[in-house]
């Protein structure tokens, strides 16, 4: 409790605080300020001490209570504030992990697939990927004895590779190679033979049965003999896929069955130049 006399001189040590002293609930003492009006309502205020305090109480509660709100208002916008800031940063977060998800996956892809192989060419010596490389290579895997699929995918290769070296802004070097999951019947003569019909661009191979279904692991292609009507009389089920390799052995992308030969051609040229502009 302060002395409203004792707040007046105070004034001369500190402007601020005795302004505020005799604002509000100060009031005259008795004991410090003898001058003090007895009868005066400040001081009858000094000895109903309860009231006062009531009213400093009131007065601090609704003082505390608007605190109380104000710093809830605080808070909650802090809070709002540091909300909005967090997702932002796990949004990003999670835009920046699922971008490295992605390149895990496709790096994990292409490293599953494709990769080094060889086998015998039509001449009978062992060649493969790393006689190819500089290239670009379209790989179909099939047998010389299918039907129709085999011969309309070899085709479509055909036209591919032809439609892409007639271009001669680009430049696209592309080997279409033909691989035969079926070397019980696909000689190295036969092969060659089977290859000559479509074009003298397209490279054959075949092997042993166990190297065969190496690169044929390699590339995850499926095959399967069906019944035997007689010992080299049967249908060969296969993926059929084209895989196109980059020049530099990595495998780039893949076509099924269901795309066009145009649709193939621009596929190709549009990685062939991200291909050639990465090397500038
Ligand atoms: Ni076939």
């Amino acid at each position: 409790m302060f002395c409203k006399k004792f707040a007046v001189q105070f004034r001369y040590f500190n402007n601020k605080l005795s302004r505020q002293l005799l604002s509000s609930n100060f009031v005259y003492c008795p004991k410090i300020c003898n001058n003090s009006p007895s009868n005066s309502t400040i001081f009858k205020r000094w000895n109903s001490n309860e009231t006062m305090l009531n009213d400093n109480k009131e007065d601090k509660e609704s003082k505390s209570s608007k605190k109380v709100l104000y710093n809830w208002k605080v808070v909650s916008g802090v809070m709002l504030v540091a909300a909005g800031t967090l997702g932002v940063i796990n949004y990003s977060r999670k835009k920046v992990l699922d971008a490295q998800e992605l390149e895990r996956k496709m790096s994990l892809g292409k490293a599953r697939l494709g990769g080094a192989w060889e086998l015998l060419n039509t001449d009978g010596k062992f060649e493969g990927s790393e006689q190819l490389l500089g290239n670009w290579v379209l790989i179909y895997f099939g047998f010389t004895n299918c039907p129709d699929i085999c011969p309309v995918e070899i085709e479509k290769m055909i036209n591919v590779v032809d439609d892409l070296q007639k271009d001669h802004q680009l430049k696209i070097p592309i080997v279409p190679v033909f691989i035969s999951i079926d070397p019980q019947r696909d000689s190295t003569d036969r092969v060659k033979k089977y290859c000559e019909e479509f074009s003298p661009k397209l490279r054959g191979y075949t092997g042993s049965i166990d190297q065969v279904e190496k690169v044929a692991k390699t590339f995850r292609v499926y095959h399967s003999e069906g019944p035997k009507a007689a010992e080299d009389d049967y249908i060969v089920d296969h993926t059929v896929i084209m895989y196109l390799i980059d020049p530099d052995g990595q495998f780039q992308d893949y076509f099924g069955q269901n795309r066009s030969f145009g649709d193939i051609a621009n596929a190709i040229r549009s990685r062939a130049l991200k291909y050639q502009a990465s090397r500038k």
